[in-house]
């Protein structure tokens, strides 16, 4: 395939999109966050992937969404790599990187997916699923927190608030629709990270002192 090619495509119609209430090109650093979480699980669990698949698969997982609200951004990504990019891939490697892009959410241990059937995925759509999941907690949580309670005029209490309330619900489906256990662990540190970062932040807002806690402490 030639990457180059697909990265740049890619990058039209992602990098230079709004996204608001999220960043311009949005999608477009996701996905390379993706791919690059996507290849460290399958090195971490030295999985026999092809890194080119995986990479393209993982970065253009999302480019039906980019600028885009409706439902199925998943088939509508693979058509828009079909229609516009064929050429770029081998045919086996179109039909990979084409899955990848379809069943991105199609998690087998999601409660989303109970009772229905679902297709044979690859080790690498699999991946994708986890690495996708996991861009959204850790720092990306932070990040996508501060904006949302920008465009939504939240206040720091009610962001906590929000917070603590909404990412419950976030983490338990995520947690629930990993397919690997590496990834679990990953989105358990990421989680314990950010749950740190607004329990510090919970301590300032009632007027506490480090220094005070400490000695308190000791
Ligand atoms: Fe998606
Ligand atoms: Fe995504």
């Amino acid at each position: 395939m030639d990457i180059e090619k697909i990265m740049a495509w890619g990058m039209e119609k992602m990098n230079f999109v709004d996204e608001a209430p999220l960043e311009k090109g949005y999608r477009y650093y996701h996905g390379k966050r993706t791919a690059q979480i996507a290849l460290s699980l399958a090195q971490g669990m030295n999985l026999p992937v092809d890194r080119d698949t995986l990479f393209a698969g993982a970065f253009l997982h999302d480019v039906g969404k980019a600028g885009f609200n409706g439902p199925h951004h998943g088939a509508r990504g693979e058509d828009m790599i079909r229609q516009e990019i064929a050429q770029l891939f081998s045919p086996a490697e179109l039909e990979q990187v084409c899955s990848i892009v379809r069943y991105h959410y199609t998690r087998p241990h999601s409660h989303y997916s109970k009772g229905h059937l679902l297709p044979a995925l690859s080790v690498e759509t699999l991946l994708v699923q986890d690495a996708d999941a996991l861009d959204h907690f850790g720092g990306n949580a932070l990040w996508l927190a501060f904006r949302w309670s920008g465009a939504h005029g939240r206040n720091p209490g009610e962001t906590i608030r929000f917070y603590r309330e909404q990412d419950a619900v976030w983490r338990h489906d995520a947690l629930r629709g990993l397919n690997f256990p590496l990834s679990r662990r990953e989105l358990q540190a990421r989680i314990a990270r950010t749950d740190a970062f607004f329990a510090l932040w919970e301590e300032e807002e009632r007027g506490e002192l480090t220094h005070m806690k400490s000695k308190l402490q000791n």
